[in-house]
């Protein structure tokens, strides 16, 4: 306001000045609807537009669209109101190309206090901007380089954290399992003794006690088992082997019950693997396949290859895994059985790996698919 009365006051003609005041600053002149009717050589230089293009034209013919309408209408109700503005504006040139100016735009007022013209002095900022908004681009770089290297350092020392802690367990586990292989192997044999025909002899309620100890006695020679499986770390001896013969081998290790049946292929595939290793695999498999059963169901194994590889699919009616549980049943100790250890799986999946292979799972009907180099 004071500036614009000023100006008045001392009834300046912006022609004179010019070259002495405004030789560094773009300028130009609008009359009060915003139609130039001014602009000097800088003004026509930075917008690439001559003097005869922008004389008549609205200054609008510099808006770049990258400001919200919203700025446009606070620059007007600031200077429609006599006062004077002054901020950062983007625009656009003749050529499309935006450059960014620092403004101040002085309106100008007759003796009856309306606003005849608003002049603007602006200077180029665009470099300024230019570095101002590679160094805004380079912060938000760093702060998310910066989180990615966090989240990576915390799931980093978790993982450690939590490898340690199972390398101890395990060690400590496999020591006792160690310990207690031989007096139990002593009891397994004793309990393998308990056929039907000597439990028979004994009275029914005698009978349900023994048939208990040789339960847990077989579950206590499983848990031994696989945590001295899990804690074996034996290469691999690979030879050319049939897998049928593995799969039919395997079964000796499943512990079933009649209403369970087994359905092995009719259908044969040679491959190089570690047998006894592939053995164990499918028994797990298996094993699990029939605690998933309840007594009552089946379970059908497949073989198909082609030139590089074997699938081997262990399939069972059972209610499948809880799709929360998918992700984890792969997990050292992951179990949700009573008895479980949670080594089963992970035992499979590092031997198939060793192989060059992999096993994944689905459920509906409850699938285990093993893929092995033929
Ligand atoms: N065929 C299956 N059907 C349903 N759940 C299964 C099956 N196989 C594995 N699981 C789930 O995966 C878990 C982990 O299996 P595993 O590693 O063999 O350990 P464990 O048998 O000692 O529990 C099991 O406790 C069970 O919840
Ligand atoms: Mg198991």
């Amino acid at each position: 306001m004071r500036t614009a009365s000023l100006l008045k006051k001392l009834n300046l003609d912006i022609s004179e000045f010019e070259e002495l005041l405004f030789d560094h600053s773009i300028v130009s002149v609008t009359d009060e609807t915003g139609d130039i009717v001014y602009v000097n050589k800088k003004f026509c230089r930075i917008s690439k537009y001559s003097e005869e293009e922008l004389i008549g034209q609205n200054h609008k013919i510099l808006k770049s669209d990258e400001h919200p309408p919203k700025f446009f209408t606070e620059l007007w109700d600031t200077i429609s109101n006599g006062n004077v503005w002054d901020g950062e504006i983007k625009n656009r040139k003749k050529d499309g190309i935006f450059y960014w100016v620092k403004t101040i735009i002085i309106p100008i007022m007759d003796s009856e206090k309306n606003i005849t013209n608003y002049v603007s002095v602006t200077t180029n900022i665009t470099k300024e901007k230019e570095i101002q908004e590679r160094l805004i681009k380079m912060e938000e770089q760093l702060i998310k380089q910066n989180k990615t290297l966090l989240s990576e350092v915390e799931s980093k020392s978790a993982e450690l954290v939590k490898s340690e802690r199972l390398a101890t367990i395990g060690t400590m586990a496999s020591r006792i399992a160690h310990d207690l292989k031989q007096p139990l192997t002593i009891m397994y044999t004793y309990a393998e003794m308990l056929t039907p025909e000597i439990l028979s002899k004994l009275d029914s309620k005698d009978k349900e006690k023994w048939l208990r100890l040789q339960n847990s006695i077989f579950d206590m020679n499983r848990i031994i088992e696989d945590v001295l499986d899990f804690a074996r770390t034996t290469e691999i001896k690979k030879k050319k082997s049939s897998l049928l013969s593995i799969l039919r081998l395997s079964i000796n290790h499943v512990k079933s019950s009649y209403g369970i049946e087994i359905n092995l292929p009719e259908n044969d595939v040679s491959l190089r693997c570690d047998s006894r290793k592939i053995e164990g695999v499918m028994s797990n498999l298996l094993n699990n396949a029939v605690q998933a059963l309840d007594e009552q169901g089946e379970i059908d194994v497949t073989i198909s290859s082609d030139s590089k590889f074997v699938t081997i699919c262990v399939r069972d009616s059972g209610s499948g895994i809880p799709e929360e549980n998918l992700e984890k049943i792969f997990e050292p100790m992951f179990t949700t059985k009573k008895t479980g250890t949670g080594l089963g799986l992970v035992i499979c999946k590092s031997i198939v790996e060793q192989h060059g292979g992999s096993i994944s799972v689905r459920n509906k009907p409850t699938t285990f698919t093993i893929k092995l180099p033929l």
